[in-house]
């Protein structure tokens, strides 16, 4: 196991047990029905405003900052030396899950005024759209340590892959044709990210397509080293899909921003009025 995995799995696992021993504290408070949830024994410590509520609300909040830190090693070079990318999106995908988790528990599962409604609701798309947008990023290849691949990178590995197949290969072997013919051909990139998305299930069907021919040419060729073949039909699937899962991904987080950007203007919000209200922990609401 890479270091990077092991500390990702620390980290997720400390993460859970937090949320899993918060639930078992309090879970017959939220399980309680709202308008009973002052003669409940928990009621002064698990409400949003008593000490409990409290603490999840500046630990989620913790947790959300800390997942925005992610921007910054994203962006800036000074940052590199604080580890893989790879290792940072993994906390960025832990802590952008356990910190909502939390603020839900200081919401006590029932946010009441406008603002906290707002943020609870902007919260719950951001982490949506963040689940969504790991499947794209997943589609993206990316080095071990977690930078994106370019088009020359992975052009290379064709190329090499191609090479070593043919070197066992026969010129005239039909497979081997296909499969030259294939990784040959020229990429079909739309320049919109309309066409991107409209072309994106046309791809995905094209290579399952690809991939279910040359399943049933297998049993027939055992003498081919099928893996090298799989190599070249993945390889070119990426680099055929490259462009188009760029071009979502960027698309796709600019969005994501957007919704972090609402949700931590609505937090703020949220916080400022209660501020402005006077509350004080243990003793509001
Ligand atoms: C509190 C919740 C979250 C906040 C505030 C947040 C915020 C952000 C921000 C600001 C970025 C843009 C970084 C940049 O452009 O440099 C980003 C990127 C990203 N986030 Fe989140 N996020 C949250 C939750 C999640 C979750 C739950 C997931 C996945 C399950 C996720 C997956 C991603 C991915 C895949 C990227 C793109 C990384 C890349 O392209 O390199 N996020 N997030």
């Amino acid at each position: 196991m890479t270091r990077t995995r092991l500390y990702s799995l620390t980290f997720a696992a400390l993460m859970i047990g937090i949320a899993l021993a918060l639930w078992l504290e309090g879970s017959s408070f939220y399980m309680t029905h709202p308008w009973d949830r002052s003669m409940h024994p928990g009621y002064d410590a698990l409400r949003s405003g008593g000490s409990w509520g409290f603490a999840e609300a500046i630990v989620g909040t913790a947790l959300i900052l800390l997942n925005l830190t992610f921007m910054l090693r994203r962006r800036l070079k000074a940052m590199r030396r604080f580890g893989a990318l790879r290792l940072w999106m993994n906390m960025h995908v832990v802590t952008g899950l356990v910190g909502p988790l939390i603020v839900v528990y200081h919401t006590a599962f029932y946010p009441r005024t406008t603002v906290a409604i707002t943020a609870f609701v902007s919260l719950g798309v951001l982490v949506l759209t963040g689940v969504i947008g790991r499947f794209i990023y997943a589609m993206v290849p990316h080095t071990v340590a977690g930078a994106e691949m370019g088009m020359g990178e992975l052009e290379a590995r064709l190329t090499e892959a191609r090479d070593h197949l043919a070197t066992v290969a026969r010129p005239d072997d039909p497979l081997w044709q296909k499969l030259d013919q294939l990784s040959r051909q020229p990429l079909v990139t739309p320049k919109s990210s309309l066409g991107c998305l409209l072309l994106l299930p046309y791809t995905l069907v094209a290579t399952a397509g690809l991939r279910l021919r040359l399943w049933s040419l297998r049993r027939s060729r055992r003498d081919v080293d099928w893996h090298d073949v799989y190599d070249i039909v993945r390889i070119r699937r990426r680099l055929h899909t490259l462009q188009l899962y760029r071009r979502l991904l960027r698309w796709w987080r600019a969005l994501h921003r957007v919704f972090a950007l609402v949700m931590v203007v609505t937090l703020t919000v949220h916080v400022v009025i209660l501020m402005y209200l006077g509350y004080v922990p243990g003793v509001g609401a």
